[in-house]
């Protein structure tokens, strides 16, 4: 945990439910070990999407829906969502949660590998991108994003910090866990001095990255 545990507990204490259906996926999630945002990125994304109410969102990384559904639902009528994912057993639950949220119209799911399916769509065809796939992949996933993003569009990036990982040495870093520590530094520095981008960096749940596309 990357800030105090206390103030996190606190902040928690203080939200409000998102529905039965969104309830049931948590309660899914924790008892799978499935990952899915946490409480305080939930509202800072409700906030983020009610401002610049998007007409094309793509999120890298459905797990079962939990963030798509929760998007879904601060979007109006026009809005679409594509979201990717590409572990497969994951795939009919999280179709089966959208069905069950009636946003089969709302969002598109596609199996596949984020950066392989970004890589199909077209220049500037994003208003808001969520990136919460494979970590190792951000570099990667923001040379496609800066193509994909329209002038003025906002891409949000979790996970950032890993933990707290980030700020500490390479060599206290598990050997397994180093690409990303590696890849997640250079996508921090890339994401801060790109000429194209305006970032914010917040300790927000496991950290977040906020960029404006300029117009
Ligand atoms: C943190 S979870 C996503 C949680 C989801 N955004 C939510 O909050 O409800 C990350 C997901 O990315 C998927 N993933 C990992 N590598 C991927 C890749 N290369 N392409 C697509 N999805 C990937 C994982 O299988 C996992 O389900």
């Amino acid at each position: 945990m990357i800030v105090n545990e206390r103030i996190v507990s606190y902040i928690h204490s203080l939200e409000r439910s998102n529905g039965p259906l969104l309830d049931e996926m948590e309660a899914y999630a924790k008892e799978n070990r499935v990952p899915i945002i946490r409480k305080e990125v939930e509202s800072f994304l409700k906030v983020l999407l009610t401002m610049k109410q998007p007409e094309q969102i793509l999120e890298l990384g459905t797990a079962i829906g939990y963030s798509a559904i929760l998007m879904g639902g601060c979007l109006d009528e026009k809005s679409k969502i594509i979201t990717i994912e590409n572990y497969e057993k994951r795939i009919p639950i999280a179709r089966e949660n959208i069905r069950r949220a009636g946003m089969e119209d709302k969002i598109h799911l596609i199996f596949g590998d984020a950066l392989e399916e970004m890589k199909k769509m077209g220049n500037e065809s994003v208003d808001f991108l969520f990136m919460d796939a494979a970590k190792a992949q951000y570099p990667f996933y923001l040379d496609e994003a800066l193509r994909l993003l329209k002038p003025g569009a906002v891409l949000v990036a979790d996970n950032v910090f890993q933990e707290g990982d980030l700020v500490e040495s390479r060599y206290v870093v598990n050997r397994r866990d180093r690409t990303i520590y590696t890849r997640m530094r250079e996508y921090l520095y890339r994401v801060k001095n790109e000429s194209s981008l305006v970032t914010s960096i917040l300790p927000v749940g496991d950290g977040l990255t906020v960029s404006v596309k300029e117009r």
